[in-house]
């Protein structure tokens, strides 16, 4: 009995503290999050939601996905609305600071004002995390002065927003592709000299040494020999949802992190929306390029 009051008194503090958010907007927010592959980079394996903490190496050093969870101090409580969503989308921090391309905002940046505001709502929604963001170790020299803002303007392609999100069709499942579920950033051939993504092969894959943490991730245009143009769309809709990949194995890597989300995943999309994507990849033009 002690205990269920005192279940309630912290539910209640927390209700309280987190303001009256409208709960169908929080819910709507987690789809959204886990349409975005449940933000997985910023959850360490077995780690508290959104804490931050996991490593990233690069060419220009070592970052660590930062706190997400609304903690004040360590955390993203003490920004406003408008800040959040300007760091989900054009990389800048409250205090000007920019945030690296590691964090995807060159295709967030198309995702619709509404889905942003929800998200938001979502975030402010999960318990707070008191946990250290871990300084970066940029080791190139001016790299964020100089070579980083060149790179931006001279490579990061940027989506554009729509006015309102697409809700049904293939218009829908691209917005899902490109904005949300950001699967370019993983799918899409890098250069090796500059790591700037190759959208003339959109989705066409990228070999290990320029994939995602040295991942190879496959060509999933709709060519026969290179990519996945033997799966039917129904098949693709099994994968995204559950992993099942029609030779009978499941997806593993990045890819299974991205399905399995944290508190959200792809595997949390509606059939309509899986299959909405699914009908977008089999629209897009189907590139040879084979990833070994
Ligand atoms: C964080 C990186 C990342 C993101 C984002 C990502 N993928 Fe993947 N994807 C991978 C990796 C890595 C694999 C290989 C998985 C494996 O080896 O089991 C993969 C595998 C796949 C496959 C299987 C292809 C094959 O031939 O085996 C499909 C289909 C796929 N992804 C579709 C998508 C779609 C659609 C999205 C966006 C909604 C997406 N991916 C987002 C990294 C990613």
């Amino acid at each position: 009995m002690r205990r269920l009051l005192l279940a309630t008194c912290l539910v209640t503090w927390w209700a309280g503290a987190a303001f009256a958010a409208d709960p169908a907007e929080v819910t709507r927010g987690k789809y959204i999050f886990g349409a975005a592959g449940g933000c997985g980079c910023h959850t360490e394996p077995k780690g508290q939601p959104n804490a931050g903490g996991k490593k990233f190496e690069g060419p220009f050093g070592t970052v660590y996905a930062t706190n997400i969870t609304p903690d004040k101090t360590t955390g993203i409580g003490g920004w406003t609305d408008e800040q959040i969503i300007t760091a989900i989308r054009l990389g800048r921090r409250p205090n000007g600071e920019r945030i690296l391309p590691v964090h995807p905002f060159t295709s967030f940046n198309g995702m619709a004002d509404g889905d942003l505001k929800a998200v938001v709502a979502f975030l402010r929604s999960v318990p707070p995390v008191s946990r250290k963001n871990t300084p970066k170790k940029i080791t190139v020299p001016m790299f964020e002065s100089v070579f980083l803002p060149a790179w931006l303007v001279t490579f990061a392609a940027k989506e554009t927003p729509p006015a309102a999100a697409p809700v049904s069709g293939v218009a829908r499942g691209e917005y899902l592709v490109r904005a949300v579920g950001h699967c370019g950033e993983c799918h899409t051939p890098r250069s090796a000299m500059t790591m700037a993504v190759d959208n003339n092969r959109f989705l066409a894959g990228n070999p290990k040494k320029t994939g995602p943490e040295g991942q190879l991730s496959p060509n999933i245009t709709p060519d026969k020999d290179t990519g996945i143009g033997s799966w039917t769309e129904d098949q693709i809709v099994t994968y995204l949802g559950t992993g099942n990949r029609p030779d009978g194995d499941v997806a593993g890597g990045l890819m299974g992190e991205s399905i399995q989300g944290t508190l959200a995943g792809y595997k949390d999309m509606t059939k309509a929306d899986l299959q909405a994507i699914a009908k977008y990849l089999k629209a897009i033009p189907a590139v040879k390029n084979k990833i070994e």
